[in-house]
């Protein structure tokens, strides 16, 4: 039998097992031999139940504002790094460790009869998302909320646009979304994160190959937007939530902004910053048009996998597919 010291012992382990050079965080709770050896001054009952996913663009701050109204659901501690939004699975926090995350539910936050959820936009076309977040939250329940990913795309250039993107700020919409494969890499590389994520069949068809359709649930973001009080309906279903709250106490048109806010008593509401609901002019026809059938495959992709999933085709969708 031979050693080594730690450091050329644990090089000598990982070039036989390459496969564990990334870890995989699963929950402690979970497994009684872990559960056994985790330190009693950490804990991890309090990891989130149900996970908002994005994408980005689609209401999702505005459904992650609604979900906190609800007495049982508890939202994480907000981010200094990365505001509300955590973002564990999808980069270089989760190789921060399972402490890291789970220092953002704290205990003493929430009770035993309170949810804590989570919504980062940037988990739903993460490569390593699914499989990571079913490693540690096996029966979470998903949220994903669907636009027309045309309409996504113009929103999401806007946004980097005003976060002073330089290159966002120096091409036009149309240039970056008809860049083709022998333009300069940075178009290419703001091209693809502007387009991929509305190619929703495929990213869905990855977190359903980790989760259980059952617990995944697909919100119409548009209806999201102009009913809001109907989808937090279904979603507290869906959620088996009670107390069963009526949003159409808790939320109010806001004719200024032109969306629905939250109700404040005395007719005033509060509503999403500066940030939310945008005012930039319409899409160009000739980007309408390229988006149209840049979109159709995966647009009859998503069409069909709501059809097997036994869930509603949006008007939205109905109205990409048609051929006006
Ligand atoms: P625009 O700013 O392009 O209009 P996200 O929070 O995922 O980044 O999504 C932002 C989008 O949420 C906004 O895009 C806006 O259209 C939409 N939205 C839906 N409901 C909203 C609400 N009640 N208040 C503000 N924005 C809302």
């Amino acid at each position: 039998l031979a050693s080594a010291p730690p450091l050329s012992l644990a090089e000598k382990y990982f070039q036989l097992r390459p496969d564990e050079l990334s870890p995989l965080w699963g929950n402690p709770c979970d497994d009684p031999r872990h559960q056994r050896i985790w330190s009693k001054a950490k804990w991890c009952d309090t990891l989130p139940r149900v996970l908002v996913i994005g994408p980005q663009k689609t209401g999702s701050t505005a459904l992650y504002t609604f979900l906190a109204m609800h007495p049982t659901l508890v939202p994480n501690q907000p981010s200094p790094i990365t505001y509300e939004e955590l973002q564990f699975f999808n980069n270089n926090n989760y190789l921060k460790g399972l402490d890291w995350y789970l220092n953002f539910f704290p205990p003493n936050q929430s009770n035993a009869s309170q949810i804590t959820f989570e919504k980062s936009a940037t988990y739903f076309d993460g490569d390593l998302v699914p499989r990571r977040a079913h490693a540690l939250l096996p029966n979470a329940k998903i949220i994903a909320i669907l636009i027309s990913p045309s309409k996504r795309a113009y929103s999401w250039y806007q946004h980097i646009r005003s976060h002073g993107d330089p290159i966002a700020n120096n091409y036009t919409f149309h240039t970056i979304i008809t860049a083709n494969d022998s333009a300069a890499k940075q178009l290419r590389d703001l091209r693809n994160r502007c387009l991929n994520p509305g190619k929703y069949s495929h990213y869905l068809e990855r977190w359903l190959s980790e989760y259980n359709s059952h617990q995944l649930h697909i919100i119409d973001g548009s209806l999201l937007r102009s009913e809001p009080a109907a989808i937090m309906n279904t979603l507290q279903k869906f959620l088996k939530i009670t107390p069963h709250v009526d949003y159409n106490k808790l939320l109010k048109y806001d004719a200024k902004k032109g969306f629905f806010c939250q109700a404040m008593g005395n007719e005033k509401t509060k509503c999403l910053g500066k940030s939310k609901g945008r005012v930039y002019p319409p899409m160009e026809d000739r980007s309408a048009k390229f988006l149209k059938r840049y979109y159709t495959p995966h647009n009859t992709a998503l069409s069909k996998l709501l059809v097997r999933l036994g869930r509603p085709v949006p008007q939205w969708l109905k109205d990409e597919l048609s051929n006006g």
